[in-house]
């Protein structure tokens, strides 16, 4: 039987292979409330104009707002015959109200159509997944403000390196997450143009308003180009590449907390809620959140490179090619989603192990800069040659299994005699944490007021 959209010029209906590899509707009725909310802009717009009657646009706007409940309470009849969301809408309306619902895709194409529904799904999903990472972003913030002063291990090469603290620490991920917020909101500005009214591709010769159709739709405007309206996907491309650094960052945060909770580091414990344990080994609690989040960037940074290569070498304008980009979005959304939530959980439910953090943060000579800057500063030393004398202070240090502050005053001046005791005074961690006084430094009265900042922004 012939499809009912294009009977006119075809015989006969699709071989079952056709109908399988060209239906969406699998995947794409996710987009329905925005269908349908175009098409109610459409349908306003389309009476305005005097295109259809105002008797016709009651009856489309009554049907359309039918079939939402009918989804909505999961009783609407999808068919794969029915190829996407689109058709399976309007072919449901027309059943519903006749004759008005097939004037309804006039100066219309599923190309424009398209096109607008994910823009309205992926702005939508923007604006849910910012107010995600803001909560992310507080519960790191008001973690940070309880610890700014917590000294644990700085590292680099996660090798010990300075004294830092753990609200320090959390911080440097709120930083992170708030240029997150910054990308999607820059890709919010760029896609918000709508595209229908281009219909197919080269607009129509109806008297459509797109200015209107816009600005009911929240959009800033109209897309200025038809051929570019249909063809393009880009918005979903920033979209996918914001998500994946978002969902990186997530990662180098999942990843410490996976090293934190081993016993061996034992830096925070995480509670029952977010640990589980082994069928079969009766002492594990594994960090399964943690590595599911560190996870994550597999497939949103695989959705963002799936549909950069759809695009790539795709003749304008339209193909059904981008059909291929909605369940990569729908994904990454989704899994970023959960990975915020997961994450806002752990930093809740975490706490880090005081004790343990501070034995951390001194060993391995982790003052070892600060014993050379008090040589630069009190003797007058070249920077570089403070640090050949400290080089050699701690491997005095490392043969005796001794601190550098375990050092005697006379072990000290066997290496360099101008060394006085006054040394000792910026070989702890504290001394070393709180003279980290530059902006944006580890000091923990900076990370209080930085902390206290962003609780406030955030609130
Ligand atoms: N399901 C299609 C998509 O997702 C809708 C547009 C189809 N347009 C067309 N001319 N076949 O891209």
């Amino acid at each position: 039987q012939a499809n009912a959209a294009w009977g006119g010029r075809y015989a006969a209906g699709p071989s079952a292979i056709m109908q399988a590899i060209n239906a969406s509707i699998g995947f794409d009725r996710k987009m329905w409330r925005q269908d349908i909310k175009g098409s109610l802009a459409h349908a306003a717009m389309l009476a305005h104009v005097g295109i259809i009657s105002a008797e016709d646009e009651a009856a489309i706007r009554d049907g359309l707002e039918a079939i939402g409940q009918e989804i909505e309470a999961g009783e609407f009849p999808f068919s794969e015959a029915l190829e996407d969301i689109h058709m399976n809408i309007e072919a449901r309306l027309t059943e519903r109200i006749g004759e008005a619902g097939k004037r309804l895709h006039t100066g219309r194409s599923r190309n424009d159509q398209v096109a607008l529904d994910v823009r309205l799904w992926t702005r939508d999903a923007i604006d849910g997944l910012d107010a995600q990472i803001a909560d992310v972003m507080r519960a790191l913030a008001e973690k940070a403000a309880e610890h700014a002063g917590t000294v644990m291990p700085g590292f680099t090469h996660l090798q010990p390196a300075q004294p830092t603290t753990f609200g320090h620490h959390l911080l440097a991920y709120v930083e992170m997450l708030s240029r997150d917020r910054g990308r999607l909101a820059d890709c919010r500005r760029r896609l918000n143009e709508s595209p229908l009214g281009a219909a197919a591709l080269c607009g129509t010769g109806f008297p459509i308003d797109r200015h209107m159709t816009a600005a009911t739709l929240g959009f800033d405007g109209p897309t200025r180009n038809s051929l570019d309206s249909v063809a393009s996907r880009d918005f979903a491309l920033e979209f996918l590449s914001a998500a994946a650094i978002c969902a990186t960052h997530l990662s180098r945060f999942a990843e410490e907390v996976v090293i934190w909770t081993n016993p061996y580091f034992n830096f925070i414990k995480l509670s029952d809620a977010f640990t589980t344990g082994s069928s079969i080994m009766p002492q594990k609690r594994n960090p399964d959140a943690a590595e599911l989040v560190r996870a994550k960037p597999g497939r949103i940074t695989g959705a963002l490179v799936g549909l950069l290569t759809v695009m790539k070498g795709l003749p304008l304008t339209y193909g059904k090619d981008m059909q291929e980009d909605k369940e990569g979005i729908f994904d990454a959304a989704e899994n970023l989603a959960l990975a915020l939530a997961a994450t806002a959980g752990m930093v809740r439910d975490m706490e880090p192990v005081v004790g343990r953090l501070a034995d951390a943060a001194g060993a391995g000579f982790s003052t070892a800069t600060d014993l050379a800057d008090w040589l630069v500063r009190e003797l007058k030393l070249p920077f570089r040659d403070a640090h050949h004398v400290t080089g050699r202070l701690v491997a005095k240090a490392e043969s005796l299994k001794v601190d550098l502050s375990g050092l005697t005053i006379g072990e000290m001046q066997a290496v360099e005699p101008r060394i006085t005791e006054a040394v000792f005074n910026v070989l702890s961690v504290a001394a070393s944490v709180r003279s980290r006084t530059s902006f944006g430094g580890t000091a923990p009265a900076n990370v209080a007021a930085m902390a206290r900042e962003w609780v406030e922004k955030l609130a």
